[in-house]
């Protein structure tokens, strides 16, 4: 690790995670004190042509399309792993196993015994931080009802609701890795329901305990290639739906689509509780709906907080635009880099960050929903370790 107190970055993938992380580390130091300098060292990818690019646009002081250079990289700090879902378990571990810390894209793995080897090896390195990008437990709404939950205003929390539906259009699509198990582990399962369980989980501090019933279903079985004419195998689910209880009792629905034409990022969590509910939409990334059951009977109703306002003390509206100057995809991922940086340096992050363990139970909800796809019965959790 350097001597002084600066974060030195090696990022390894440049596209649609690379450029999201990318600003994270250009913008984390321009609006949060951080108890760190921050280095953009190095970043790895595959194309050198666009690569070299995209270091010279990000400010990335070298390039390298081999990551292992990148890992082993003496003037690294923390490797950043972006890659396709199949890559995170060789980088991953080769970073801690060369001294880094480690933040991780989600879901952590394809399967479960590949989680299981990934946590074994962060554990063995337990002066390493390792992180996992659910960034959004970072946008400021979902942060706030995390503070309200914490302070008693939902009481006990009896059910959640978690819809994520994108439109990936119809069999158009080309069969770009994420179709692929081999290079992606599931479809909407591991890219959509992931980030749902780790919001319900960390909203509620509640673990799953079984998992009652899921539906994978893949519509479009053939695509096109990307290159070369002809079609292949899509063998990963389009639709995924699944329920599960959780350890408190309270009860959780999961539904998550790649095929529900007008959603383009409809990611939805609903909270009940006995004295009121929650619901978020990152559709409208600034608002928190509220309904207060504490209220006088004739004064209930769901009330819209827009969570960006510093004086009322709303998560991140300092570090950021006067209230209602609302924020974006983007800043989830630059408030989640800024707690990085606060917890590496001493200080304390403003909500929990999500861990490798966090992606772990994460990751042991996902195999108990194949399993019960696959068998048609409950998967108790107890049996998936
Ligand atoms: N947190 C979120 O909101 C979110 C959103 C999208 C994707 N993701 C996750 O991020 C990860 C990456 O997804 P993406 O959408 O950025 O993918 P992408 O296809 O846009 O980019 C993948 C990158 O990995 C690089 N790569 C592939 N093989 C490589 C190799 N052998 N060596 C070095 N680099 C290699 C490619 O060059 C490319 O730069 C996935 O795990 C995905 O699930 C998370």
């Amino acid at each position: 690790m350097g001597a002084e107190k600066v974060l030195r970055i090696g990022m390894i993938g440049s596209k649609f995670m690379g450029r999201a992380h990318s600003n994270a580390y250009v913008n984390g130091p321009r609006f949060f004190d951080l108890p760190m300098g921050v280095e953009m060292k190095q970043v790895a990818a595959q194309d050198e042509e666009s690569l070299k690019k995209f270091a010279k646009q990000w400010g990335w002081e070298s390039w390298t399309t081999k990551w292992r250079e990148l890992v082993k990289n003496p003037e690294v700090d923390l490797v950043d792993v972006g890659t396709p879902n199949e890559m995170h378990r060789d980088q991953a571990i080769e970073a801690f196993e060369n001294g880094k810390h480690v933040v991780c894209e989600k879901p952590l793995a394809n399967t479960l015994p590949i989680a299981r080897e990934m946590i074994k090896v962060a554990k063995k390195h337990k002066k390493q931080k390792a992180y996992v990008w659910f960034n959004y437990r970072r946008c400021p709404a979902v942060s706030l009802a995390y503070q309200m939950i914490n302070s008693g205003r939902l009481g006990r929390i009896l059910q959640v609701r978690c819809v994520y539906l994108q439109d990936w259009g119809g069999p158009e699509t080309p069969l770009l890795w994420r179709f692929k198990k081999k290079h992606a582990g599931s479809g909407a399962l591991g890219d959509l329901v992931a980030h749902s369980v780790d919001l319900a989980r960390f909203l509620t501090g509640d673990d799953v305990k079984k998992v009652n019933g899921a539906v994978l279903h893949t519509v479009y079985k053939e695509r096109m290639l990307l290159e070369g004419g002809g079609t292949g195998k899509s063998d990963v689910d389009d639709i995924s739906l699944l329920l599960a209880s959780f350890k408190s009792g309270m009860v959780a629905s999961f539904e998550a689509s790649r095929l529900a034409r007008g959603y383009k990022n409809h990611n939805k969590i609903e909270l009940h509780g006995e004295k009121g509910s929650l619901r978020f939409n990152l559709e409208r990334m600034t608002e928190l709906d509220f309904y207060d059951a504490e209220l006088p009977a004739k004064e209930q109703g769901w009330s819209t907080i827009n969570v960006s306002e510093a004086g009322a003390g709303h998560p991140y509206a300092e570090n950021w635009w006067p209230a209602g100057h609302n924020l974006g995809y983007e800043h989830t991922f630059v408030n989640q880099f800024a707690d990085m940086v606060n917890e590496m340096g001493g200080k304390k992050s403003l909500v929990p960050l999500p861990s490798f363990e966090d992606a772990y139970e994460v990751q042991r909800v996902l195999e108990a929903a194949v399993r019960s796809a696959k068998e048609g019965c409950d998967i108790p959790l107890s049996q998936v370790k």
